[in-house]
């Protein structure tokens, strides 16, 4: 989180929540709160392709297809078992016909997809958004929209906290990337101090 506990727990008090998804550390997912400014993203750009590269349990891509009822979702995850959790998930909440999970690394996978996406979520490795984004972007149709999840990464890109040394390649590798994107000529972007900090490009 990026902003104070206090209003982080404000924030997540207001935002609305999927009972169907109880909360663990185990499951890294979208916070509520960021989850509501993906809701409003889906519901303002109405898409009918979406890409997701971290599917987990498949909370993020429910609040996706839920806020777009016509939409199709792609959503790649490397780890199987978490893979099998979003599917029964996804059928639980009767988004299952419009889901397609692809399994594996999405480095891997994405230079074999030749479609095109009129939203694409990142929420995958982090330490790889700058090389995933190159991969994607060309994926992304004009017009439409990129979101990327956790890139300010605990405060410590913008220096808000000190990096850890554990931390420092990821969170360079994290600044360089929000370099790319906010001076990219084929992109608007905005960066937006919520939750773990979410990045949202339109494609000029
Ligand atoms: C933060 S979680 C995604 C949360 C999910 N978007 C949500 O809010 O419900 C990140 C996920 O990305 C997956 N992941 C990490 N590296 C990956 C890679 N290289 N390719 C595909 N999936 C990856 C992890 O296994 C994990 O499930």
């Amino acid at each position: 989180m990026v902003t104070d506990r206090r209003t982080t727990r404000y924030l997540r008090e207001l935002a609305k929540e999927m009972p169907l998804f109880s909360r663990s550390d185990e499951f890294p997912v979208l916070g509520a709160e960021s989850a509501g400014l993906l809701r409003v993203i889906v519901t303002l750009l109405r898409p009918k392709r979406i890409l997701e590269i971290g599917t987990n349990i498949g909370y993020s891509g429910t609040v996706m297809l839920q806020a777009a009822p016509d939409a199709m979702l792609f959503t790649i995850e490397m780890d199987e078992d978490t893979a099998n959790m979003a599917r029964e998930n996804f059928t639980s909440v009767g988004v299952g016909d419009r889901v397609q999970i692809l399994r594996g690394r999405a480095e891997d996978i994405l230079p074999y997809i030749k479609d095109e996406y009129d939203l694409i979520f990142l929420d995958g490795p982090k330490g790889q958004y700058l090389y995933l984004s190159t991969l994607l972007l060309p994926m992304l149709k004009r017009g439409g929209v990129l979101v990327c999840d956790n890139v300010l990464f605990r405060g410590m890109v913008s220096g808000k906290r000190k990096t850890t040394a554990r931390k420092r390649t990821l969170v360079k590798k994290l600044d360089e990337f929000l370099r790319f994107i906010s001076n990219s000529p084929e992109l608007e972007t905005s960066i937006i101090p919520i939750g773990d900090g979410m990045s949202v490009s339109y494609k000029i």
